[in-house]
């Protein structure tokens, strides 16, 4: 499966920060927000991946990511010139995703916990599987309602009145029928390709899986200040009290079997003296002596 992340948006809600790096480039307590997203592609064990981003954005994304080699990964780019919805990305990367199927996960989306993405990446076989999350505030995202035997009954985007406290987070898996589907779409009210209209007629034929993520993860939002600071506090917490770190991708390769241990150690000792180059030193030489566990 190869792995799309969306970086577009101009992040109005966090102006001013955002008038010279994009919402996805602003720090989560120690590392840019792009790290998370990019991190869940990498363990669940995508290889390919396609970044897109504005014009304005793409070179900063290049600047900072790379070709994605020092990961064991492929990243390329391309440009969203207007923001014409979430859909869209699979008519920009028609190319890319040729007849593979493909991951799309949003730039700004920040997730902890389980194994839900890796498991479900390894069970895809056709269709579309998208995830489902409870939260306190449904109006805000896309909305699935499940019906008794669990199964989903219908979809909708933003709702005023959600028959549901279930989010749909911003994580899909499809089969490359997904090029064809969006290209079918019709902008929504507010002039976008919608990713909930691309998982209704996945639904409507019949060929649409949800996964509940269990509440032992956590799913955050960034895109506010207060959202943005909040899931700072939330990684440095974690962090502090487990000395391990989140949304790293050099431990991730690693721990997928992308980076050998001497590749991961040479990258490690070209970073700066920093904190983060000292945690992954520590992870190398503790693996160095009890090989990889399972964390
Ligand atoms: C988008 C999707 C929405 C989804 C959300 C997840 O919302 O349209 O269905 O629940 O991402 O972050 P937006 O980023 O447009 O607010």
């Amino acid at each position: 499966m190869k792995g799309i992340l969306l970086a577009g948006g101009t992040g109005s809600r966090l102006y001013p920060l955002t008038q010279v790096a994009s919402k996805q480039l602003q720090p989560v307590y120690d590392k840019p927000m792009v790290y998370y997203p990019l991190t869940v592609l990498i363990a669940s064990g995508i290889r390919e991946i396609c970044l897109i981003s504005t014009p304005h954005d793409l070179p900063r994304f290049q600047q900072l990511l790379g070709d994605g080699s020092r990961w064991g990964v492929c990243i390329e780019y391309q440009e969203q010139q207007e923001a014409a919805g979430i859909a869209q990305a699979f008519l920009i990367a028609e190319a890319f995703i040729g007849g593979e199927d493909v991951a799309l996960i949003l730039g700004d989306n920040i997730f902890f916990g389980g194994d839900a993405f890796p498991r479900a990446v390894a069970e895809f076989t056709s269709g579309a599987t998208i995830f489902a999350y409870h939260v306190s505030d449904p109006e805000r995202y896309g909305v699935v309602e499940f019906g008794a035997e669990g199964q989903a009954l219908s979809l909708e985007e933003k709702p005023a009145a959600p028959k549901s406290n279930f989010a749909v987070p911003g994580v899909y898996l499809y089969d490359h029928d997904v090029v064809e589907i969006a290209r079918g779409l019709s902008p929504s009210a507010r002039g976008e390709l919608e990713i909930t209209d691309v998982n209704r007629e996945y639904l409507r034929q019949g060929r649409l899986r949800v996964v509940r993520l269990s509440r032992g993860t956590a799913w955050l939002d960034a895109g506010t200040s207060s959202s943005l600071h909040e899931a700072s506090a939330y990684v440095q917490t974690i962090e502090k009290r487990q000395g391990m770190k989140l949304g790293c991708p050099e431990e991730a390769a690693l721990r997928r079997g992308f980076l050998s241990l001497a590749a991961f150690e040479a990258l490690v000792a070209a970073m700066p003296n920093c904190e983060y180059h000292d945690y992954l030193h520590d992870l190398a030489a503790e693996v160095r002596r009890v090989g990889l566990t399972s964390a």
